[in-house]
């Protein structure tokens, strides 16, 4: 699927400031990232086409990308060098980095290990790569739309009923598309990230503004005004 995704990649790398999510709203309000960035180790887990790791490294942090796709990571390449902006991209699987522990102050991921890799095994990862006192810094769907949209993409987007449990939410995989989605609840989350050294700081609910558009079929602004549609998490690895 990478070539779907490269243009959108061009117009996020183009993107001085960061944007969050389908709405793709301004970091201004969101507020995700630390303030200072400056001289900080990141690491991207699931870095797809690296805007995310260009929009720090403009900040002032030196990023590492990492991502299972050997061509995401082709067009991440084409575009450090269209922008000129490099910096090291691992072809690997975020469950299992090929790196030392404590080797970062900063692990982010948006729409990639955060909903495409285990989280019973992506999260022991990041707090082994953290160093005490790292921030984890994560963003995805949130619960509230994966029980709500329908079955099939063709069906609609998300509704206003409950379509399927959300207690046991792990493994999803839909009909209509290849590959495997993770999703848990909030209680999960919480008691994972506890589980493995980190104070949770923050959960963000992504609400657009009633002037904002998306490409993405999912879900209505309507609906996202509404109720989240999408969620970060910020939490700190504890000393
Ligand atoms: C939708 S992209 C999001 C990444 C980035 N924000 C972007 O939009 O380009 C999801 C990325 O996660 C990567 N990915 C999925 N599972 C992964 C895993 N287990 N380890 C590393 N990368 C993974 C995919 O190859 C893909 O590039």
């Amino acid at each position: 699927m990478a070539h779907d995704w490269v243009e959108r990649g061009r117009r996020d790398w183009s993107s001085p400031d960061p944007v969050w999510g389908i709405f793709r709203i301004p970091e201004a309000e969101v507020g995700l990232l630390p303030d200072d960035l400056d001289g900080l180790d990141v690491i991207e887990l699931g870095c797809g086409t690296g805007y995310v790791s260009a929009w720090l490294a403009r900040r002032g942090a030196k990023p590492v990308g990492i991502d299972n796709s050997p061509a995401q990571l082709e067009t991440a390449r084409g575009f450090q060098r269209e922008f000129g902006i490099e910096f090291p991209l691992i072809l690997g699987n975020a469950e299992s980095v090929p790196l030392p522990d404590a080797s970062f102050d900063v692990a982010i991921s948006e729409y990639g290990a955060a909903i495409w890799a285990d989280p019973y095994r992506w999260i022991p990862e990041a707090a082994r790569l953290l160093r005490p006192g790292g921030r984890l810094i994560f963003m995805g769907n949130s619960p509230w739309i994966m029980v709500s949209v329908p079955e099939l993409e063709a069906d609609g987007p998300a509704t206003d009923r409950l379509m399927r449990p959300y207690f046991g939410m792990h493994r999803v995989e839909w009909p209509d598309a290849d590959g495997v989605e993770f999703h848990i609840g909030h209680g999960e989350w919480i008691r994972l990230l506890r589980a493995n050294g980190f104070d949770v700081e923050d959960l963000i609910e992504l609400r657009p503004s009633a002037d904002a558009t998306t490409t993405y079929e999912w879900v209505t602004l309507d609906w996202a005004r509404k109720w989240p549609a999408e969620q970060a998490w910020k939490a700190r690895k504890r000393d």
